[in-house]
């Protein structure tokens, strides 16, 4: 498996705009997600990763905490660089880390279309189908 690293950073690094280029890219221009929700209040204290593959920034992911539950958002691989399992990498990183710090569950809510990303990750699917940013989702999760 390729190696990725993870740069854990926060809202008021300096490389936070590498996040913002990421989900402007895959996520307003390749999905077609308005602009006004690629960044919330969460974004100023929740925990950012970076994702490098030694050489280039492939991909970053935001991560809650709550309790004994983490909920992951905005998971993005550039496009150039999917299918190369940096996203299921990055995915079993954060499981080891937040497993560290005590927390037993990650939580997210996939768009609908990629569940079969998050299944080979081991996430189960929870409940039923709704809607978000015109595009459908489901709530899966991971316990550990
Ligand atoms: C979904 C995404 C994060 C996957 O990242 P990735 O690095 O390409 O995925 P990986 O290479 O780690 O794939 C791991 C496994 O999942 C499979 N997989 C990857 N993308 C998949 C998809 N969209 N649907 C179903 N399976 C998928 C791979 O084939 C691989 O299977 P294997 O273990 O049998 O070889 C990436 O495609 C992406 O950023 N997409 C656009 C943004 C997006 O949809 N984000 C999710 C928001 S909920």
């Amino acid at each position: 498996m390729d190696i990725i690293n993870l740069l854990k950073l926060d809202f008021n690094d300096e490389d936070f705009s590498h996040i913002r280029t990421i989900r402007k890219s895959v996520f307003n221009t390749e999905l077609g997600i308005s602009e006004n929700e690629l960044f919330d209040k969460h974004d100023e204290t929740c925990d950012h990763f970076l994702i490098f593959d030694g050489k280039n920034i492939v991909g970053s992911v935001r991560i809650i905490s709550m309790d004994h539950i983490v909920k992951l958002e905005r998971m993005a691989i550039v496009k150039n660089f999917r299918v190369k399992n940096y996203g299921k990498n990055c995915i079993s990183q954060i499981k080891d880390y937040y497993s560290s710090k005590g927390f037993s569950q990650i939580i997210l809510d996939s768009i609908y279309s990629v569940r079969g990303f998050y299944k080979k990750c081991g996430f189960v699917e929870e409940g039923d189908i709704f809607q978000r940013v015109g595009i459908e989702h489901i709530r899966m999760s991971l316990t550990f």
